[in-house]
């Protein structure tokens, strides 16, 4: 999603920008722009395209101490340069850019073409209206923008807020003014941060890290000014915010490669310590702990968005399975639609960001319900984090690549801990249940060490990937806990790999994908436990008659899997809830291989972005 960067009281600004231009990079864009707010003129570049396109533009552009900048990700008009962000006003005396949609534009668009019919709108976004709409209130009070105090430019930029409908953050220079930047949010992050001298606002809080130590988080509906010596914050109501700065929660060398070829690669081998981490304080032989849960429901509403989706739907067979209290999970933008039903529920938002707009916007809907919220989330500072009831961080810390992976590995645990916590609390999961989980999932972390590192194992996915050489279409079956592995598998492989994959139950089968089973089909069949692993074998066995190539991933205690498969992969032994933790991560690595090997950036896969700040 769009990305927005600020900088104002210090010398390198065009420097800084880019810089945080390159942070967010991850986020997805497909243009970018920056605006110096120079003695005479606002200087802006924009260009499409890598950031590589943007840079040469301003290699010798003069020194500024003010300026914002913006990653765009198309959604009113195509990817153009006049549709890159920063817009301006008429004249070019006000620069602005955001991040989100304002939903009343159309009528905006008219309101402004009837108080000044001179203005001629140079893009197709939403955005552009709000330079303008600044513009005229400034026009209607009468002010003298170069010589104004920062009172009467606050009230403008109030009456602008007023109007607009819909989310947004944003960022906004002035013409002949380099001595502050204009804010706010509304259902779309923003970050700012001072340290006396300088000002920082981002849309993001990894863009931040290494450039300063503490931030504010804002509100929805706060807005200010960040001026070179220090930021004011007001609430909706216009009255002051005395607001106070957090420490940053990751270090810079968390979002950085560290040696490694690709963010995906080096977040799938952070797995054993996300392990570690996310357990911590929480496990331990008789009790789950670290966190609360706020409610002793009768029902269970679980939401989120692409993979913490999928993570949710393995947290609705843990909660099921060891409390028996019923789970509706839903896409978070179904629920945040959908009617309330049934009791009084706790609703647990699962996402990596925090930020996910329908998911932050199910979780309000849920507590205008009046139902308690929990969240399982990774930015423990993000909006999600801060709003719901109670928090249960995943500590997988930043995650750079767009796909997600070890952020799953972190809402899987966390789904784990709450569905015991419940189980314990209903007492159908007993100590000793406990005691024993407790036992494998200390081991988890090396097993998944002694796999990542398996020589045997990298050869069998070199195998593996050679079945998908001129595939565009490929299935993952899964039963039970192995299902939601079958979904995320197939929703990495199409996501960084660009082939279609569909994740199905391996019972529904014979009611569609079926048809679409021929000779070669690449068919990746994931082990379950029980019952259900023998259904397995008979759905591998369907496939293999109708000519597809059989990739099974089961465990190393697992001999029949041998006789139904072109390819067995096998991994290490643990208990059956911790199992589809280590069949995941062959499935990241086998997308990852066959993604290289088509020559696709893993790490900012085409058209995606890492978080969906808008709907
Ligand atoms: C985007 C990302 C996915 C992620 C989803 C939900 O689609 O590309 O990797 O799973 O958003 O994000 P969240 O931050 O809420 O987990």
């Amino acid at each position: 999603m769009c990305g927005i960067f600020g900088v104002t009281g210090d010398s390198r600004t065009t420097e800084l920008l880019i810089k945080g231009l390159k942070r967010m990079e991850y986020r997805g864009y497909d243009s970018s722009g920056i605006c110096l707010v120079n003695g005479k003129r606002l200087i802006r570049k924009r260009a499409v395209g890598p950031l590589s396109n943007l840079e040469p533009l301003v290699e010798d552009l003069p020194n500024s101490e003010c300026g914002i900048a913006h990653t765009r990700w198309a959604t009113h008009g195509a990817p153009t340069k006049e549709n890159a962000h920063p817009h301006f006003s008429k004249d070019s005396k006000i620069a602005v850019v955001h991040n989100g949609i304002i939903e009343n534009e159309v009528e905006l668009r008219k309101k402004i073409k009837l108080l000044d019919d001179g203005i001629a709108f140079e893009s197709e976004t939403d955005s552009e209206l709000i330079a303008h709409l600044l513009l005229i209130e400034f026009e209607n009070s009468e002010i003298d923008i170069k010589n104004a105090k920062e009172e009467e430019i606050l009230s403008c930029w109030k009456l602008v807020l007023d109007k607009l409908e819909g989310s947004f953050a944003l960022a906004v220079v002035i013409n002949g003014r380099n001595d502050f930047i204009l804010f706010a949010r509304k259902f779309a992050p923003l970050i700012i941060s001072h340290d006396g001298e300088r000002g920082i606002l981002a849309s993001d809080v990894s863009c931040v890290v290494g450039l300063t130590e503490e931030v504010f988080y804002l509100n929805e509906g706060d807005w200010g000014i960040l001026t070179n010596s220090e930021v004011q914050i007001f609430n909706v109501d216009g009255e002051f915010v005395e607001a106070e700065a957090k420490k940053l929660e990751w270090k810079l060398g968390e979002a950085e490669l560290g040696g490694y070829p690709t963010f995906m690669l080096k977040e799938i081998y952070e797995q054993p310590r996300v392990v570690r981490d996310c357990l911590r304080g929480r496990l331990s032989r008789d009790k789950i702990k670290g966190f609360s849960i706020p409610f002793n429901p009768r029902l269970l509403r679980i939401v989120g968005c692409g993979t913490a989706y999928n993570a949710g739907l393995l947290a609705r067979y843990y909660i099921e399975q060891l409390s028996k209290i019923p789970v509706i999970l839903d896409h978070a933008h179904e629920f945040r639609y959908g009617a309330p039903s049934g009791p009084k529920s706790l609703v647990i938002g699962i996402s990596q960001s925090g930020e996910t707009a329908d998911t932050l916007a199910a979780i309000e809907a849920a507590q205008e319900r009046g139902y308690p919220t929990l969240g399982i989330v990774n930015v423990e500072s993000s909006t999600i984090a801060r709003n719901v009831d109670s928090l249960l961080g995943i500590r997988a810390g930043p995650e750079i690549g767009v796909a997600s992976t070890k952020a799953f590995t972190g809402q899987v645990l966390g789904g784990l801990l709450v569905a015991m916590k419940l189980g314990q609390l209903s007492k159908t999961f007993h100590r000793e249940d406990l005691s024993y989980f407790d036992r494998h999932a200390r081991m988890l972390p090396t097993s998944m060490e002694r796999m990542l590192n398996d020589q045997n194992i990298k050869t069998k996915l070199w195998e593996a990937q050679q079945y998908f050489i001129d595939k565009n279409h490929a299935f993952f079956l899964g039963r039970n806990t192995s299902y939601p592995i079958a979904l995320e598998g197939a929703l990495k492989l199409k996501e960084i790999s660009y082939i279609h994959a569909e994740g199905y139950a391996g019972g529904e089968l014979k009611h569609g994908p079926l048809a679409l089973v021929e000779e070669g089909t690449p068919i990746i069949v994931i082990a379950s436990e029980g019952s259900s692993h023998k259904k397995l074998l008979g759905n591998a066995r369907e496939v293999a008659a109708r000519g597809a190539k059989v990739i099974f991933i089961t465990h190393q205690e697992d001999d029949l899997a041998d006789s139904h498969a072109d390819l067995v992969i096998k991994v290490p032994r643990t208990h059956d809830l911790l199992q589809p933790l280590l069949y995941n991560i062959i499935c990241q690595l086998l997308s990852l291989n066959i993604a290289e090997e088509r020559g696709c950036n893993v790490d900012r896969p085409r058209n995606l972005a890492k978080s969906v700040t808008v709907e």
